[in-house]
């Protein structure tokens, strides 16, 4: 699609990988940018950035937000959490219930809410921010995992739905970035500016899938290659992890999370 004079909106545009994104769509030349955020603190539209009260859980928010923002033709569910729990090792199932109602559900809530305003303003584009933990399970963080393999999947559903409408439907895949999320864990991070710059190209381009870093990369041609091997080496980690943690270790070994070694090569047509 053409970004130059679109307008969009991001959830959880207030922070992280969600400003990066606001900032990336303001340089490509996007005409007005809805920046969804939980708390808006009275932060005042600015001519281009338009702030909005958005918390994608809440179902009479996410429907206020399509009619204010009935103008939107690029969307962009990046609004995301990770509780860094095992699957079955956490203490309670609160992490996983939030995953699942802000990765899967509010996503989901999301893209019912603004398909039909999408549809109106010509089709336009809608970009769900997935992780590279939606091809694998990373047990460290199970549940997390889970939340978003059921948000890959759901892009592909909408994906379906939405394609007679005229909607291009882009997942997002990417290792560690640097943002809030990934604080106290150390290993290589993408930038949030290299990855949202990645994204921008993608949708430009129409890419339906974009790896937008190299682990990712390298992660989605291993599995292809070999996903028993892959889970294998997942297993060791996970009993290297688990023999070292005693479950609640600080977070600082977890590049080991993406342990299983992996090879690039292979880049696919329609993917960036
Ligand atoms: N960081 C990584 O390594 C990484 C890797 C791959 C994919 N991702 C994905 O990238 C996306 C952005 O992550 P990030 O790294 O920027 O995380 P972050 O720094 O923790 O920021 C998360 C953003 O999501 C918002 N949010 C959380 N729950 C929300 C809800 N119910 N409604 C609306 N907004 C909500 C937060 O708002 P508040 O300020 O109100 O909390 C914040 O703006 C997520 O989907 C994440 O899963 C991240």
């Amino acid at each position: 699609m053409i970004i130059k004079g679109a307008t969009a909106l991001v959830t959880g545009g207030n922070r992280g990988l969600g400003r990066a994104f606001v900032e990336a769509l303001r340089g490509a030349g996007c005409a007005r940018i809805y920046a969804g955020a939980r708390r808006i603190d009275g932060a005042a539209a600015d001519g281009v950035v338009v702030p909005v009260e958005l918390d994608i859980t809440v179902p009479a928010q996410v429907a206020a937000a399509a009619a204010r923002c009935a103008d939107v033709n690029l969307l962009i569910n990046n609004a995301g959490v990770a509780g860094f729990k095992p699957a079955l090792g956490a203490p309670t199932m609160d992490d996983a219930r939030l995953e699942i109602e802000t990765n899967y559900l509010g996503t989901l809530s999301m893209c019912r809410a603004f398909a039909p305003v999408l549809k109106s303003n010509g089709g336009g584009t809608l970009v769900n921010m997935l992780s590279v933990t939606s091809f694998f399970n990373a047990p460290m963080n199970g549940s997390y995992c889970a939340s978003k393999a059921a948000a890959w999947s759901l892009t592909k559903a909408v994906r379906f739905e939405l394609r007679a409408q005229g909607t291009t439907v882009i997942g997002v895949y990417a290792g560690f970035i640097d943002t809030d999320m990934t604080q106290g864990i150390d290993g290589p991070k993408s930038s949030p500016v290299a990855i949202a710059a990645r994204v921008i190209e993608g949708i430009a381009a129409g890419a339906e899938d974009i790896l937008a870093d190299q682990r990712s990369r390298d992660v989605f041609d291993a599995l292809r290659k070999d996903d028993r091997a892959f889970d294998a080496d997942m297993q060791q980690v996970w009993e290297k992890w688990r023999r070292g943690q005693g479950g609640g270790k600080s977070l600082s070994s977890w590049p080991d999370l993406f342990g299983p070694s992996t090879s690039s090569g292979r880049s696919l047509k329609a993917r960036l």
